[in-house]
């Protein structure tokens, strides 16, 4: 990896500690690891400086080049045009964008959408098939294994049994019902500069739709889950501009539009809990 590509990261992660104090604390504790009797820990993502020059500082660059490149570097397991930054914005490292810091210390997880219990690597797997309409790395890939290093190391700070506070996506809720057709005014507004009318982007944005988009069984395919993403992050670096409303309305009509199937989805919630806004 270059030095500018590095002292990027390193300054948006300098950017986001500033930003985050900002931003509505919002989250709500998704861990069941996390009790009531657990500290807070601190956003606290490592210095680029950090990284070994060993084998392993070797896979976690590869980690990270996955993560920001994953057309390229993970092309084989990737079935539409996203990478994974698109939505852990930062390559994680964004604390109102399902950031990746802390997660070594959550995982192995029980997960109701699967029914049984996820390691870090298995959860990854999952945005791979659901997220970018991929197929799941063997268990013993590299580059799935880089993956998991990239991740452990941007946890390493962050100590076992502390509260990750920015874990997700910042909840919003809605006033009322969500409305599509005010959300395509919305879209017309606020989106279509960056992710074109049809919605499949461009050059400055990925698609929102489609066969290149992210599949029915993606987080990001539940309204309440994309609303939230919207509310705080987009327009893209001029997060919490939209109304809760227009965010839920916005994300309606985005979730309204066609996208690909997932075929693992009968099997999904086996013991109940099924969200309500699961699209089927
Ligand atoms: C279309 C958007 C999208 C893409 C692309 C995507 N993800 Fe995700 N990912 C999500 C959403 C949404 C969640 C759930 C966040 C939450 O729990 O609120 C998630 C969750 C995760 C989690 C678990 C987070 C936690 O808090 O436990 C990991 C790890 C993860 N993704 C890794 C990846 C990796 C690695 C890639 C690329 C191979 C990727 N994702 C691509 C949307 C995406
Ligand atoms: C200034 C350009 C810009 C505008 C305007 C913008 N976005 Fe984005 N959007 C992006 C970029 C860039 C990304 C990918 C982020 C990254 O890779 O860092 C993105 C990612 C997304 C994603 C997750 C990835 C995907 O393709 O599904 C969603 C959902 C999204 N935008 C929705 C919206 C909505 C809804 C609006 C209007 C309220 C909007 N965006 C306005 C630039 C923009």
């Amino acid at each position: 990896m270059d030095r500018l590509t590095w002292s990027l990261v390193l300054t948006v992660t300098l950017l986001n500690g500033c930003m985050g104090s900002q931003s509505p604390s919002l989250h709500e504790a998704s861990s069941t690891n996390q009790g009531s009797s657990a500290f807070d820990a601190i956003f606290s993502p490592p210095s680029p400086e950090t990284i070994p020059g060993d084998q392993r500082g070797e896979q976690i660059r590869l980690g990270y080049q996955i993560v920001v490149r994953t057309q390229e570097y993970a092309k084989a397991y990737v079935g539409n045009a996203l990478n994974c930054t698109n939505c852990h914005l930062d390559a994680g490292l964004d604390p109102n964008a399902a950031s990746f810091v802390g997660l070594s210390r959550v995982y192995p997880e029980y997960r109701d959408r699967v029914g049984h219990a996820v390691s870090l690597a298995d959860r990854i797997n999952e945005c791979f098939e659901r997220n970018l309409n991929g197929k799941a790395l063997p268990p013993d890939s590299s580059k799935l294994q880089a993956v998991v290093s990239y991740i452990e190391w941007l946890s390493q700070d962050v100590p076992t049994g502390s509260r990750i506070e920015w874990r997700g996506i910042p909840k919003i809720h809605p006033s009322r019902q969500p409305d599509p057709g005010s959300g395509k005014k919305v879209f017309t507004a606020r989106c279509v500069f960056c992710h074109a009318a049809d919605g499949q982007g461009g050059l400055i944005a990925p698609p929102l739709w489609g066969p290149r988009s992210y599949t029915i069984a993606s987080g990001m395919a539940r309204v309440s889950v994309a609303a939230s993403f919207i509310k705080a992050n987009m327009p893209r670096t001029r997060g919490w501009a939209l109304s809760d409303d227009d965010a839920y309305d916005v994300a309606a009509y985005i979730n309204s539009q066609p996208r690909p199937d997932f075929s693992g989805k009968a099997k999904d919630w086996p013991r109940g809990g099924k969200p309500p806004d699961v699209p089927y």
